[in-house]
């Protein structure tokens, strides 16, 4: 059952759709009953979505470095569903060093994935959304590691730079766009469950020499709430901030990390 039935009439574009929190994402507008691009690099789970879902979804490849790429997607989301509701940007990586040791091809690929991914999904979609004059939804896929410092033992300075660039996006892209009824705002999730936290665990243990799985542990037993969090409860912010009940939700960066963040 929905959970909020006014999503029905909306046309949602996800980028990194096909696993993770964007497969997740794609997955519960989907059974809010929205129609849905689900756009990646790689298809992945995301043609299992496509087959299931029927006239309501379907998958185009997208590098969200691409403007040209992200061009195309979003005229296919208005030709195919009649316009453009949701623009969820959610696609990203992460890469495992130390400040002192990150080389500047790390810094490109984050940069370019990150940050410039999140400011073209958002600057195309804002300017369908004005040109078509009915408003919409926002919804970038920030991180904890966008408003404060993974620390020490967790080496992810250049992601952290990344994710603080798409705050700030979040915050300008939010007070210029409010005014048309575009509602910009970015979720930061803490430790979920999904490959990318696998990647983590993977690298910092080769580096500390400690056994696969213990980072990934010793993370999750830090989180308040007293587990890991999952896609899903990821799904759920997106859809709550593309729903009425978030009409006043204007550049915000909405926590979503089991406690794990102070502010
Ligand atoms: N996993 C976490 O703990 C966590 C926490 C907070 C925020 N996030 C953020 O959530 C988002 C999704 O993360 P995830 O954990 O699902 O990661 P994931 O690695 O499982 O999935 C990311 C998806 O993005 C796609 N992708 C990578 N580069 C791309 C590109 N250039 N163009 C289009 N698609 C591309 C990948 O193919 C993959 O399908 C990311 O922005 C990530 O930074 C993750």
């Amino acid at each position: 059952m929905a959970t909020y039935p006014e999503l029905q009439t909306k046309s949602v574009m996800v980028s990194g759709a096909g696993r993770g929190i964007g497969l997740a994402i794609a997955q519960r507008f989907l059974a809010e009953g929205a129609h849905v691009l689900l756009t990646d690099i790689d298809e992945g789970e995301a043609a299992g979505v496509i087959a299931t879902a029927g006239s309501k979804a379907f998958y185009r490849q997208v590098d969200v470095t691409d403007l040209e790429q992200v061009e195309a997607a979003v005229a296919s989301v208005v030709e195919r569903f009649g316009g453009l509701d949701v623009m969820v940007c959610n696609a990203g990586i992460g890469e495992i060093a130390p400040l002192v040791e990150a080389t500047t091809e790390s810094f490109d690929r984050q940069m370019a994935v990150n940050a410039k991914g999140a400011f073209f999904c958002g600057t195309v979609a804002a300017r369908q959304m004005l040109c078509a004059g009915r408003g919409g939804r926002i919804i970038l896929n920030a991180s904890g590691a966008g408003k404060i410092a993974p620390g020490k033992a967790t080496p992810l300075g250049l992601y952290a730079m990344s994710k603080h660039a798409v705050v700030g996006l979040t915050k300008q892209l939010g007070v210029e766009m409010a005014d048309a009824g575009i509602l910009v705002n970015c979720v930061c999730g803490g430790i979920v469950d999904t490959p990318m936290w696998d990647l983590i665990d993977r690298e910092v243990t080769q580096r500390t020499g400690e056994k696969a799985g213990t980072f990934k542990a010793a993370a999750v037993a830090s989180v308040p709430v007293g587990r890991i969090q999952t896609p899903q409860d990821m799904a759920n912010t997106f859809v709550w901030l593309a729903s009425d009940e978030a009409s006043y939700m204007a550049g915000q960066t909405v926590n979503c990390s089991g406690g794990l963040l102070p502010y």
